[in-house]
């Protein structure tokens, strides 16, 4: 089985990233792998979403997408709330571009079965050690500093119910696989893995880091026995770890565009090459770190 894997490409609007999609379009085809997935965080405007899915779909390959946060940010203008959009608008959005809304179903391919989620946070991964109240995780301020899902989702979930509730999506999604599927993917945006994230020691940052996921989801795959591959997102920085025998990485590209506008190098550090043979993972010259280090930012709203 071989996989190719991106996630938080930030897709400007208005075009502004074409070239760099058809990159990773290309670097995709290059791979040629059976499975092509996106951890989410393409775009916060729907029709830039639908529009780069539509360029980076892969004919040869089954494509896969699960949403990050900036996917489900509301869109006033258009009238669309996160809930509508993570429930019914990108599964549409996925179906008319070529790809499987993961959040929807299990892809299953024989032995394997690749299991989606947006995933969320609970506040988990915090650093205890800052002693920062509790109240300011629910509210998603500190000294001035704004999570900024606190402005752009409106579902009105807490974070711990949202959390709660994806997670126990997860639980179904596992429960209901055959039993001829002995391996399974999954493929999140936010971090099943506190030791994912990384911590600088540093304010807001380390505030932030508790954004980033859920230690429980974790635990439901560690839990399930048959999770040989982890995929995410939403941390800008790429890892490779492993947890309990579940190989686990993060591909993001990030928010950095290269000024020269020569987007070759950045596509091919982004897109991950993940390869499973006979249930043993194996990641292709993989990249870590911030591959934008150093880069101008783009701002993808
Ligand atoms: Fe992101
Ligand atoms: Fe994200």
């Amino acid at each position: 089985m071989r996989i190719a894997a991106i996630s938080d490409i930030h897709v400007r609007p208005d075009k502004g990233d074409e070239a760099l999609i058809e990159e990773i379009h290309s670097r995709v085809e290059e791979i040629s792998p059976d499975v092509f997935v996106i951890a989410g965080d393409v775009s916060s405007r729907i029709a830039t979403l639908a529009d780069a899915l539509a360029r980076l779909r892969v004919s040869s390959a089954m494509n896969l997408f699960v949403p990050g946060n900036h996917d489900i940010w509301f869109e006033e203008k258009i009238g669309l709330g996160s809930l509508e959009k993570y429930s019914t608008s990108l599964s549409e959005v996925c179906r008319d571009s070529g790809f499987l809304y993961l959040p929807d179903a299990p892809y299953v391919k024989k032995k394997m079965a690749f299991v989606g989620s947006i995933g969320w946070y609970d506040y988990s991964f915090k650093r205890e050690d800052l002693e920062i109240p509790y109240k300011a995780y629910a509210q998603k301020e500190w000294k001035g500093s704004i999570w900024y899902d606190l402005l752009c989702i409106d579902w009105g979930y807490t974070d711990v119910e949202a959390t709660t509730l994806f997670n126990r999506k997860l639980e179904y999604d596992l429960s209901i696989l055959s039993e001829s599927v002995t391996k399974v993917v999954f493929v999140s945006h936010h971090l099943p893995f506190r030791d994912l994230t990384l911590y600088k020691g540093r304010l807001p940052w380390d505030f932030f880091s508790a954004f980033m996921g859920s230690e429980n989801t974790g635990r439901l795959l560690i839990y399930d026995g048959r999770v040989v591959l982890a995929v995410s997102g939403h941390s800008h920085i790429r890892m490779q770890k492993r947890f309990n025998g579940i190989k686990s990485f993060t591909v993001p590209l990030g928010y950095g565009r290269p000024a020269d506008g020569n987007y070759s190098d950045l596509a091919r550090n982004a897109v991950a090459h993940i390869e499973i043979v006979d249930g043993i993972v194996e990641a292709h010259d993989f990249v870590e770190g911030d591959i934008c280090e150093g880069m101008p930012y783009a701002d993808a709203r």
